[in-house]
């Protein structure tokens, strides 16, 4: 009621609000091109965006590869979330990225789009969904394409890139402690089965393991690894790095990697890196808020969240 009458009382402002894109119309199309184009090729990444790229000088920098599927929207949803609580990582740049394969519906053509342009955070892959199994090897060998080309100087983007799955949860503070200091150059993170050698696992779980850049480009050349690119992806990834014994800088992060055990508070490990094996919505919630992920939440007087 209120904006009608305002409208009513002003003929001036409506026709200034119909002129306005007129307006802005004239000026782009009066600006030089080339001063456009500079104006919008220079992209920085959205508000929203789960980048901290405010980090000066990093001690590494990380990608972070979380596999899932186009259509878990919500899922997406829920992890910016809980990372977007911990951007203020100081010491290193750690790039968290969703990526599935391509696109089929025109409905996942139009949300993805909107989430990118809202987050840019979703790489997607050259695959069918259904080859599920070789995916990760696509991952990898995509990434030279994708970030390669030495922007910084001939030094590569990324130090390190994870694999990671749309069920485990990161503590990005107790995993830059664990990465501090180590090889930047065949290195292999992650964690190895309970029972098999904890020095030197021959895999590490698929939970979320990093491998150093050199290995990703090395992945991305070896016919041998093309000619084994599907299997169980955490095995084979294993499997490829030991025919050539590569990966020698080995890190076992067991038990600070773990499946999701339950709900009290002995369940989760003092200092945990990774919770995996988080399906169902409840076990994101009993374990954020385990880790107490809310607690900064400001009191207002315009809720009320016993
Ligand atoms: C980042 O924020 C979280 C939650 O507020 C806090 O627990 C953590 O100590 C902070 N980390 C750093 C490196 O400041
Ligand atoms: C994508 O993959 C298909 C089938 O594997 C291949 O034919 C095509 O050339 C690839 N396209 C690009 C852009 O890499
Ligand atoms: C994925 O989509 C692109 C075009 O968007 C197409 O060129 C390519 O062949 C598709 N790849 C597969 C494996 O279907
Ligand atoms: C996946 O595979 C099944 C059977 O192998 C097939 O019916 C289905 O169309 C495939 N889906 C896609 C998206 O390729
Ligand atoms: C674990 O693997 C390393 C390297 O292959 C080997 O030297 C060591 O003996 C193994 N440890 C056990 C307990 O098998
Ligand atoms: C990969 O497979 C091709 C075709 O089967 C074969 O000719 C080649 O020798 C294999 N290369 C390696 C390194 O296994
Ligand atoms: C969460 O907060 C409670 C209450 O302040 C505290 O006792 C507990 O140790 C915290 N949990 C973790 C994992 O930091």
């Amino acid at each position: 009621m209120k904006i009608a009458s305002t409208f009513k009382a002003s003929p001036f402002a409506t026709s200034l609000l119909l002129l306005l894109p007129l307006a802005l119309l004239a000026l782009i199309y009066l600006i030089p091109n080339h001063i456009y184009y500079s104006l919008t090729s220079c992209r920085p990444s959205p508000a929203n965006s789960l980048d901290n790229r405010a980090v000066a000088k990093p001690e590494f920098r990380l990608l972070v590869g979380i596999m899932t599927l186009p259509d878990k929207y919500e899922r997406r949803h829920l992890m910016r979330y809980a990372y977007s609580l911990q951007r203020n990582i100081t010491t290193a740049q750690i790039d968290i990225r969703f990526v599935f394969c391509n696109l089929t519906t025109e409905e996942q053509r139009l949300y993805v789009s909107l989430e990118i342009m809202h987050h840019d955070d979703i790489i997607i892959l050259n695959c069918t969904e259904n080859l599920s199994d070789g995916k990760s090897y696509v991952f990898y060998s995509s990434l030279p394409t994708m970030f390669g080309g030495g922007d910084r100087g001939g030094y590569p983007l990324y130090d390190y890139v994870m694999k990671s799955d749309d069920d485990t949860y990161f503590r990005l503070d107790a995993l830059v402690e664990a990465l501090k200091g180590k090889p930047k150059k065949d290195m292999y993170f992650g964690c190895g089965v309970e029972t098999q050698n904890r020095t030197h696992p021959p895999f590490m779980l698929g939970m979320g393991y990093i491998i150093s850049w050199d290995l990703v480009e090395w992945i991305a050349k070896s016919e041998y690894v093309r000619n084994h690119s599907t299997g169980v992806e955490d095995i084979i990834t294993g499997m490829w790095l030991n025919t050539e014994n590569r990966g020698k800088n080995r890190y076992n992060n067991y038990p600070l990697m773990y499946n999701y055990r339950g709900r009290n508070p002995e369940d989760f490990e003092p200092g945990t890196i990774a919770v995996h094996l988080l399906k169902e919505l409840e076990r994101w919630t009993r374990t954020l808020n385990h880790f107490n992920v809310t607690k900064g939440l400001k009191p207002s007087k315009l809720y009320h969240i016993p």
